[in-house]
């Protein structure tokens, strides 16, 4: 069913929104924190990147946070992303995200809450029934500030099925525009995914008429895999970060989500508004300033993404890419080639390297020079 969103109006039933959290969840890694002008360039290149919404911070932790969402808030017109700033039930928390977001176009807030048995009882210290009560008065808290409001179960995945429906039933009651459903532990499976946003959307009255959203950590490795069993099950927000950055292994990774949709498209027919050729020039930014380049054989955006050595795979691109190449390196920004000299190349790379450094040699050549770059990549990489 088509829905009416205050921030995006009708959207097609196709549409995923794409909810980059790399500025609040992403900077709460260890070693991650960025300062105001850092923020701020990250947040330009977001939204050339096209995302949608921008969690661009946790206003109530700290002064730098409330004053960077601020500023970011400040930033972009009705065009650019909604700007959204996050908050636990307290009052206090929800008049602080507010206050930061206010000069934002588009804003929303996102207010959240444990609803796991051992969160409730060990964090929260309390009974169930109270945390029901602060999740109607904590999303109608909000509600008087914005329009666009989007509740999080914390802990999610490990809370009672029967007690999760009706959490989110007393959200959408109290106005929340859009459901987030969190692997907060990185515990899910792929099928728990499936099953519990089924679940939601078969039991919960109103479910139909707000954003379904998933958020998911990688502790299992598993983040990129869960969120798009989640989309399958009928989730319309995904919420990820650059290069999978977040609390301790991250969460699902956006470029990784988003390349796995435009590859199998024929498997996830889905749409977003993600400029994909800006993905690597966004990776390398957020490397740049945080100081933490990606592992070489990350996906998409590791220096080995699209690097190919060994001869028969060098061999097949040269003669044809899709050999052994499932996406466009320049689909990602990424424009020269990229094949990698060392002692597993063969003579096919060989002769395309030496061409690309304008030399021509003749068979013989070729082969004196072969034998001699397989000595030398023998004692150096
Ligand atoms: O992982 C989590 O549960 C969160 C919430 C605050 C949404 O980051
Ligand atoms: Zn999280």
């Amino acid at each position: 069913m088509a829905i009416n969103h205050p921030s995006f109006g009708k959207l097609a039933d196709n549409r995923i929104i794409m909810f980059d959290t790399t500025l609040r969840d992403g900077e709460q890694s260890p070693g991650f924190s960025m300062n105001l002008q850092e923020k701020l360039r990250m947040a330009e290149a977001l939204a050339e990147l096209g995302i949608d919404v921008m969690e661009a911070g946790f206003p109530i932790a700290s002064p730098g946070d409330f004053e960077s969402v601020q500023s970011i808030a400040e930033r972009f017109s009705k065009d650019g992303p909604v700007i959204c700033g996050l908050s636990r039930t307290a009052p206090a928390d929800i008049l602080r995200a507010a206050e930061a977001v206010k000069p934002a176009a588009r804003k929303r807030i996102h207010t959240f809450v444990s609803t796991s048995p051992l969160h409730m009882r060990v964090k929260l210290r309390l009974e169930p029934e109270q945390v029901l009560e602060l999740v109607t008065s904590s999303v109608g808290l909000a509600r008087q500030h914005t329009d666009d409001v989007e509740w999080s179960a914390e802990d999610g995945t490990r809370t009672d099925p029967d007690f999760l429906c009706r959490c989110v039933e007393a959200a959408i009651k109290a106005g929340a525009t859009t459901i987030n459903i969190p692997d907060t532990v990185g515990y899910a499976l792929p099928e728990d995914m499936t099953r519990i946003f089924t679940m939601v959307r078969e039991r919960v009255p109103g479910a139909d008429q707000v954003i379904l959203s998933a958020h998911n950590h990688n502790d299992l490795g598993l983040a990129v895999a869960n969120t798009l069993a989640a989309i399958r099950a009928g989730v319309r927000q995904i919420e990820a970060t650059i290069n999978g950055i977040g609390e301790r292994a991250g969460n699902a990774s956006i470029e990784e989500v988003v390349m796995a949709l435009r590859t199998r498209a024929d498997a996830i027919p889905v749409s977003n508004g993600i400029v994909t050729q800006n993905i690597l020039k966004t990776s390398r930014l957020l490397a740049t300033i945080t100081g933490f380049d990606v592992q070489p054989n990350k996906a998409i955006v590791g220096r080995n993404a699209f690097a190919h050595e060994s001869g028969i795979h060098q061999d097949g691109v040269l003669k044809n890419v899709e050999t052994f190449e499932i996406m466009r390196p320049e689909d990602i920004g990424l424009t020269q080639k990229n094949l990698t000299m060392g002692k597993h190349s063969g003579r096919a790379a060989l002769r395309s390297k030496l061409h690309e450094l304008g030399y021509e040699l003749a068979d013989n050549q070729l082969n004196d020079v072969f034998v001699r770059f397989k000595a030398l990549a023998d004692r150096k990489k």
